[in-house]
């Protein structure tokens, strides 16, 4: 499959992160006391508050900017790190005064801010912040069915499931094991994503975005869409998602039959691109459909593969480096912004909500550059770019 399709190399990858550093330098003078608003209007970010899910993906490119300069010797560097390190004050504030917490984001939130700062430059704020983010998404979990549950109150019905995106946000609980010593983050981090690899996963390898439990039982009750097309189709992200969520599940748990799921997730994905293999908002729609485009699903598969790869035998590790390569180099060609004057951010063309007849989302920012898809671009061109110590 793409046999034919060009790769990234290494020399792109380092040219398309000078250019990404650029653009996050420019912007640093208004986002810097201020976060990016999860989308674009019209191709610009506009400053918001940190009381949104998707904060931490611009403080990531910060760091990822950081790492850049750093390693190529550049004093702009000391720049990122200052600006990181007022970002993750912004973010050890949030959690004390609990601003906007109450759902499973806390991974998204800060794992690339927090973490990433106290990795990279010892940030003791950073760790501080990322504890507290743990304590707090431990709180959402519910022993009967053995889940996180991602959105609404812990008490309703309505509300009792989980989402496939939360396998992002499961890493912070492993690093709170690893930083404090106790269990208790780790154990309930590998039940959540045990009750969700089996139950989001269906038959056929596409995914469900999210799947309901009966509150009394636990058991299983019913997927649902809220971001796809329909309940039976494969949101696109959602199976991005998935990727490079089953990626760290192996990663963190140890559990060889993530790989296997990891593999056939992954081929479906793949099966269901379109030409330029960057899909569609949902895997049911391809080439010939008017439909808006996800560039950031294809930028978090390349990510997983990339990750999933550092665990395989050789020849296979192969195969997927080369997907995620020729992933990122569409991206590249077809979606990264390389004009300033038409975006202040760095990938065009991703879908953060479509509405559809037979979803439950709001319509925004479609067709639009997002923060995670920013991110997760600057993440995988870095993946290629240097063998990359993530974030999560
Ligand atoms: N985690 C929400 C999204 O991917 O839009």
């Amino acid at each position: 499959m793409f046999e034919e399709k060009a790769v990234m190399t290494e020399q792109e990858a380092d040219a398309a992160l000078a250019f990404c550093a650029g653009q996050v330098e420019d912007n640093l003078p208004r986002f810097t006391t201020k976060f990016q608003k999860a989308y674009s209007e019209s191709g610009f970010y506009q400053p918001i508050e940190n009381n949104y899910w998707t904060t931490g993906f611009w403080t990531g490119e910060i760091w990822l900017s950081y790492e850049y300069a750093k390693e190529k010797g550049q004093a702009r560097a000391e720049k990122f790190r200052r600006a990181g390190e007022i970002q993750i004050e912004s973010f050890l504030e949030r959690i004390d005064k609990k601003i906007e917490v109450d759902h499973h984001d806390m991974g998204f939130l800060y794992s690339p801010s927090c973490v990433a700062g106290y990795k990279l430059v010892g940030s003791e704020k950073g760790r501080e912040a990322a504890v507290k983010a743990a304590d707090q998404l431990i709180t959402r979990y519910h022993p009967v069915g053995e889940f996180i549950q991602a959105w609404g109150p812990m008490d309703a019905p309505e509300n009792y499931r989980l989402i496939i995106d939360c396998l992002l946000n499961l890493p912070l609980l492993y690093w709170a094991s690893g930083e404090t010593g106790d269990r208790k983050y780790r154990d309930i981090a590998e039940k959540h994503i045990h009750t969700a690899i089996k139950n989001v996963i269906r038959k056929d390898y596409s995914t469900w975005h999210t799947f309901f439990f009966n509150m009394e039982t636990g058991e299983p009750d019913h997927g649902a869409t809220c971001q796809g097309y329909r309940d039976g189709s494969a949101w696109a992200r959602g199976q991005a998602w998935g990727i490079y969520g089953c990626a760290l599940a192996y990663k963190y748990t140890g559990r060889e039959e993530y790989i296997d799921i990891f593999r056939h997730v992954t081929q479906y994905f793949l099966e269901h691109l379109p030409k330029d293999m960057v899909p569609f908002w949902d895997l049911e729609f391809t080439d010939g459909d008017d439909q808006p485009r996800d560039s950031s699903s294809a930028s978090i598969a390349a990510c997983g593969m990339l990750e999933m790869a550092k665990s395989l035998r050789e020849g296979e590790a192969e195969v997927y480096h080369r997907y995620a390569r020729q992933l990122i180099k569409s991206v590249f060609d077809n979606y990264a912004v390389k004009d300033k004057s038409v975006s202040n951010g760095l990938v065009l063309h991703s879908t953060y909500s479509n509405h559809s007849p037979y979803n439950t989302c709001d319509h925004k920012g479609v067709d639009e550059c997002n923060s995670w898809g920013d991110y997760f671009y600057m993440e995988a061109l870095m993946r290629i770019h240097k063998d990359w110590e993530l974030y999560w």
